[in-house]
């Protein structure tokens, strides 16, 4: 059985006992339990990534709050509960929009502390520690402009965020123009271009520290404010960049825009996957046609770059039908994501991810499923209704790219 590394950070050691004490006593667990009485004296545990950190939060709530929004942003990947003798709605309101991601009131008993167990080792088994991380660059990508590249890479990021708690960072690499932060409604204190004038610097923690974080939880490294600045930036810059996140993160959503640069280049290079959007008609089929071509030549696996249709519409009469775009381009279509325009454009006019708007929309469950299967897990229930086997069904459609 696998050890749960386990950090308690209280002031009051009696607690911190009694609460080590109990959880000792959950079945089926092995924890390794550290206990701590500061952040500083804390911090050579915290490094290690611990799956579960408990935080004290009543005797000073202010600093006790802090310290939970701080560890938060450190260790994303930890379950972070606040615990705390009163459990009054105001408390706990704060621990949580601090980033708690549970809160406990104390003392405890063991019965009380299985069900947090349990989901410590569901984390612990779905995301990797930090140390060990290896993340998924995908990037999402289209040779024409307007078909949907930053809509479905920020909403991608959104869901993959929303699934099993994955960490997503969503890198901006429209660099003259792109529209990441003004869909996402944050205005970023930092752009990529403080990053290559710090080039020196780089490393994780100067990094993150680079990215602005949306309210869905996603980060975001954003695009230079001014365009001509985009010519600072070398493709092998690009390159350690995303290396580094990957480190960092479960998923690199790149929004790679809409035009075959070089900066680009390195990222589809890189990519684990790329997500080629297109959209059913003849000058868009004809451009991806060209853009599956310079795939070919690279010799990327068609597993690797994903043909995507958007805005489809089965009950349009003219359209191009999916299998002779099919034949015509010698590719597999392996997803289609449904045209909703009201959805996408109150999405874009309130700042928002289309699952803030309306999770039960068509695009927002299309968005979900193709997180859904990118991640190869199961969709948790109480996001999606979903038809009996339909999960299954599409899976196939997806696996059976050529
Ligand atoms: N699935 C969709 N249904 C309806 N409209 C969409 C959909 N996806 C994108 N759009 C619309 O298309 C426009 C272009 O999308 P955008 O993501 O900016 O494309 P790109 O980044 O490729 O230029 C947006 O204004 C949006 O309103
Ligand atoms: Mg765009």
């Amino acid at each position: 059985m696998e050890k749960l590394s386990t950090l308690i950070i209280a002031d009051n050691r009696e607690q911190s006992d009694l609460l080590k004490r109990e959880l000792v006593a959950v079945p089926d667990t092995i924890l390794d339990i550290v206990i701590s009485s500061s952040l500083s004296e804390a911090k050579p545990v915290l490094l290690k990534r611990p799956e579960i950190i408990f935080i004290e939060i009543s005797e000073i709530a202010e600093s006790g709050i802090d310290l939970v929004r701080r560890i938060s942003l450190e260790s994303p990947t930890s379950l972070l509960v606040a615990i705390s003798k009163n459990d009054d709605a105001d408390l706990i309101l704060k621990a949580v929009r601090a980033g708690a991601k549970d809160f406990l009131k104390i003392p405890t008993t063991s019965s009380q502390l299985t069900p947090l167990i349990e989901r410590a080792k569901r984390i612990e088994s779905g995301a990797k520690p930090l140390k060990e991380r290896m993340g998924k660059v995908v990037t999402v990508f289209s040779n024409k402009g307007g078909t949907g590249t930053t809509t479905l890479a920020i909403n991608l990021a959104v869901a993959l965020a929303t699934l099993n708690e994955f960490s997503v960072v969503v890198v901006d690499l429209v660099l003259q123009h792109g529209d990441v932060s003004a869909f996402l409604d944050i205005a970023p204190t930092y752009t990529i271009v403080d990053i290559i004038e710090n080039f020196e610097r780089l490393d994780a923690s100067f990094l993150k520290a680079a990215l602005a974080k949306h309210s869905s939880g996603i980060y975001v490294l954003a695009e230079p404010l001014h365009p001509e600045e985009a010519e600072l930036i070398t493709t092998s810059q690009i390159g350690e960049i995303l290396k580094l996140l990957r480190t960092m993160f479960d998923y690199v959503i790149v929004d790679g825009g809409n035009e075959f640069d070089e900066h680009v280049l390195s990222s589809l290079d890189l990519s684990d996957t790329i997500l080629l959007l297109s959209l059913l008609n003849l000058p868009a089929i004809r451009n991806t046609k060209r853009c599956l071509d310079i795939f070919r030549r690279l010799r990327y696996d068609p597993e690797k770059a994903r043909l995507i249709i958007n805005r489809y519409d089965s009950h349009e009469i003219d359209k191009v039908s999916i299998e002779s775009v099919e034949k015509a381009l010698n590719y597999t279509v392996s997803w289609k994501l449904p045209n909703d325009y009201f959805s996408v454009i109150s999405a874009i006019n309130q700042g928002l991810p289309i699952f803030s708007i309306d999770r039960r929309s068509k695009l927002s469950q299309s968005i979900l499923q193709l997180a859904g299967i990118l991640a190869d897990r199961q969709i948790p229930t109480q996001l999606i209704k979903r038809e009996e086997g339909l999960l299954d069904k599409v899976k196939q459609i997806w696996k059976g790219g050529k």
